[in-house]
């Protein structure tokens, strides 16, 4: 009987262990390279959606570039960000969904902070090649960020500003050579629930970045 307890407790204990091994830890981005990338022109002139991926993961610096390229602060002493938002609500948030864990992206710390321990690249969209593809970020507003806005101008507003950090997402991988696709089949009520979604955060966009196929 001792034996049997003490048996139950170990393999308790290596389950308890494990789980915590699996839990995501915060990632530190990178300072993103602000001096690289082509002239503007000849960016737009290569801005195009792509929806094959090579499986390759992004390295850490590119992942900082289009973090910040898409949403960063470009102003520390007022904190605003490479995208407008209407009154500086900066109500979007961008989720990272990786391999290992989904992230929220906070750009003031220039962190990724673990959300959910667990691969939901699949669950961002309908299309075969998000499960593959190495990063997906989704964009959510915060619709209790948006004070005294109606529920129309909450709709139009939030949309358009996740439309500005998408494109500056198309734009960093035009740049650099990147496979991108910004996605509005998405099946909001179950990745919501994946999520961990508040009622009041509401899935607008997803967009999956990759290396192109050879
Ligand atoms: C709001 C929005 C939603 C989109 N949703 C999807 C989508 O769910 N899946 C997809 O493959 N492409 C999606 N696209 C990409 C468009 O199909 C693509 O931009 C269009 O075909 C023009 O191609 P281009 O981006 O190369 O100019 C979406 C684009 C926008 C702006």
């Amino acid at each position: 009987m001792k034996r049997l307890i003490c048996t139950i407790l170990l393999l308790w204990g290596t389950s308890l262990a494990w789980m915590y091994a699996q839990e995501a830890k915060p990632l530190q981005l990178l300072p993103p390279q602000t001096e690289i990338g082509k002239p503007l022109m000849q960016t737009l002139k290569l801005r195009q959606t792509a929806r094959t991926f090579d499986t390759k993961a992004l390295p850490m610096q590119e992942l900082s570039n289009l973090l910040w390229a898409g949403f960063g602060v470009n102003r520390a002493e007022s904190g605003k960000r490479t995208a407008p938002s209407a009154m500086n609500w900066q109500e979007i948030d961008i989720y990272v969904a990786l391999p290992e864990a989904l992230y929220l992206y906070d750009a003031k710390a220039n962190t990724l902070r673990p959300i959910v321990s667990k691969d939901l690249r699949e669950a961002t969209g309908r299309q075969p090649f998000v499960k593959d593809a190495p990063v997906t970020f989704v964009y959510v507003a915060d619709a209790a960020r948006m004070r005294n806005a109606s529920e129309e101008d909450k709709t139009l507003y939030s949309a358009a500003d996740a439309g500005f950090i998408a494109q500056n997402v198309y734009l960093y991988c035009a740049s650099q050579g990147f496979a991108v696709v910004v996605r509005g089949m998405v099946d909001r009520p179950s990745l919501a629930k994946e999520m961990k979604l508040r009622p009041e955060q509401r899935i607008l966009l997803a967009q999956t970045v990759g290396y192109p196929k050879p």
